[in-house]
C-alpha cells in the first residue's frame, strides 16, 4: 500500500524531533560476564558495539515521555497544541491499557486520542503513515508520533537467550508533525509518501508465542513460562534473507513513486538490525556509504525506536539539515517492511 506524492492541500512536516537513551552504554565485553559470547563474535556478525539498557523500574513510556519533552521543545510546540498520540513500541508498559494512556497521562494530555501502535521495526513509519492521513484529512492539526523500546526486559541474558539478546537495545525517539500548505513542491519540506507491507505467512519466524489466547487453557502459566513461551523467538537466517530482499524493494518502490533517484536524496535513515543487512542494501542500490547514516554500532537494535532515533542521532551528528531529501526504510517481525520519503 503506498500514499503517493500529491503536493496539493494539506500536507505534513516533521517539525522537531528529540530523542532519549537510558544511562550509560553497555559493552559488548560487559555481555560475555553473562553469557557465552564474545566482542569480536557481536561485532562482526552484527556491528553492534554497545547499547543502552533501562535499570530499575523504567518503563516504555517513561522514555517515551523523555523523548517527546525534547522533540516538542525542538519543534517550539506547546505539548497543549498536540491533538493526537502516536506510540509504536514493542512492549507496552502494561498489558492493557496501551502505552500511549500512560504517555499521555505524563504529558498531561488527557482527553485527546492516544494509539498504540504495535508493528515492531516497522512502527515508527506505520505510525507516521497513520499521523499523515490524519493531518492530510483534516482531522488533526499536531500529531506526537512516539517510538520507545524497552526490550532490555523481555531478553533472556543468559547463553540460552544470546542469539538475540546481544542484538536489542532500549530507546526512545519521538517527533512533532504539523499540517503545511506546500507552495513549492520541490523545495518545501513536507512528507512526500509512505509505503507499507506486511507478510503474516512469516509471523512464527520473530515472535513471542505468550501470553497470547492461540493456547488450549488460560493465555499464561506457569507451564508456558517455565517452557520460555514468553521469550523472544528468531529464525535469524530467514530474517536476515527477508530482510535483505525486502528493504531495497521497498525503497525503490518510495522512490519511483516520487520520481526520485538515490542520487536525489541527501540522507538514507535505515532501520539497524545487522550492519550487513544495510551495507548488503547499499551495495545492492548503489548508495555511497557517506549519505547512509547507520547508528547500529551505537545502539544496537532499538526495533521501532531505531528511526527516529537515527534522525535525532543526524541532527546531532550535523549530517541531517532543514531542507534535506530523507529516505527510510525498515524491516522486522509481522514480517512487516515499510520506506517512507521525505523532506525534513
Ligand atoms: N555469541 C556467540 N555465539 C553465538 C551467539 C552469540 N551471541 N549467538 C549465536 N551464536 C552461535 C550460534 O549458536 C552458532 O553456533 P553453532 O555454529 O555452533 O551452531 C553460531 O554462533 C552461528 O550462528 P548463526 O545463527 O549461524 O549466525 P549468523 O551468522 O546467522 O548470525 C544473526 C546470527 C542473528 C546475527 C543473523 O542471523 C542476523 O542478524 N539475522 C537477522 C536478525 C534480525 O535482523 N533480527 C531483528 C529483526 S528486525
Amino acid at each position: 500500500m503506498s500514499q503517493v506524492f500529491n503536493p496539493s492541500g494539506t500536507r505534513a512536516e516533521i517539525l522537531g524531533c528529540g530523542i532519549f537513551l537510558p544511562g550509560d552504554p553497555i559493552p559488548n565485553s560487559d555481555l560475555s560476564k553473562l553469557m557465552d559470547t564474545s566482542d569480536d563474535w557481536i561485532r562482526t556478525r552484527t556491528g553492534i558495539e554497545q547499547r543502552y539498557w533501562v535499570q530499575g523500574k523504567v518503563s516504555t513510556s517513561d522514555l517515551a515521555f523523555e523523548a517527546s519533552k525534547r522533540a516538542l521543545e525542538n519543534a517550539k510546540v506547546e505539548a497543549k497544541e498536540i491533538d493526537l498520540i502516536l506510540l509504536a513500541c514493542l512492549y507496552p508498559d502494561h498489558e492493557i491499557p496501551g502505552a500511549s494512556l500512560f504517555l499521555q497521562r505524563k504529558l498531561g494530555l488527557s482527553g485527546i486520542p492516544a494509539l498504540d501502535i504495535r508493528q515492531q521495526c516497522s512502527g515508527f513509519l506505520y505510525a507516521m503513515s497513520i499521523a499523515d492521513s490524519f493531518i492530510r484529512m483534516g482531522m488533526s492539526k499536531k500529531v506526537l508520533v512516539v517510538a520507545s523500546e524497552v526490550q532490555s526486559k523481555g531478553l533472556d541474558r543468559t547463553t540460552k537467550g544470546r542469539d538475540t539478546a546481544v542484538l536489542f537495545g532500549d530507546g526512545a525517539g519521538a517527533v512533532v508533525i504539523g499540517a503545511k500548505s506546500v507552495t513549492d513542491a520541490k523545495k518545501d519540506s513536507f512528507i512526500y509518501s509512505h509505503h507499507l507491507h506486511a507478510d503474516g505467512n512469516f509471523a512464527e519466524s520473530l515472535w513471542i508465542p505468550s501470553p497470547g489466547t492461540n493456547t488450549e487453557g488460560h493465555r499464561i502459566t506457569h507451564e508456558i513460562l517455565d517452557q520460555g513461551g514468553a521469550d523472544l523467538k528468531m529464525n535469524g537466517k530467514i530474517v536476515f534473507q527477508n530482510a535483505v530482499t525486502r528493504m531495497p524493494e521497498v525503497l525503490v518502490e518510495g522512490l519511483n513513486a516520487n520520481g526520485l533517484t538515490i542520487d536525489d536524496v541527501d540522507l538514507f535513515v535505515f532501520h539497524q538490525a545487522n550492519i550487513r543487512i544495510n551495507d548488503y542494501v547499499a551495495d545492492k542500490l548503489k548508495i555511497p556509504s557517506h549519505k547512509i547514516h547507520n547508528t547500529i554500532h551505537k545502539f544496537g537494535n532499538t526495533t521501532a525506536a531505531t528511526i527516529p532515533l537515527g534522525f535525532g542521532d543526524a541532527i546531532q551528528a550535523g549530517k541531517l539539515k532543514k531542507g534535506d531529501l530523507v529516505a527510510t526504510a525498515a524491516f522486522g517481525a509481522g514480517f512487516t517492511w515499510a520506506a517512507s520519503v521525505l523532506r525534513w
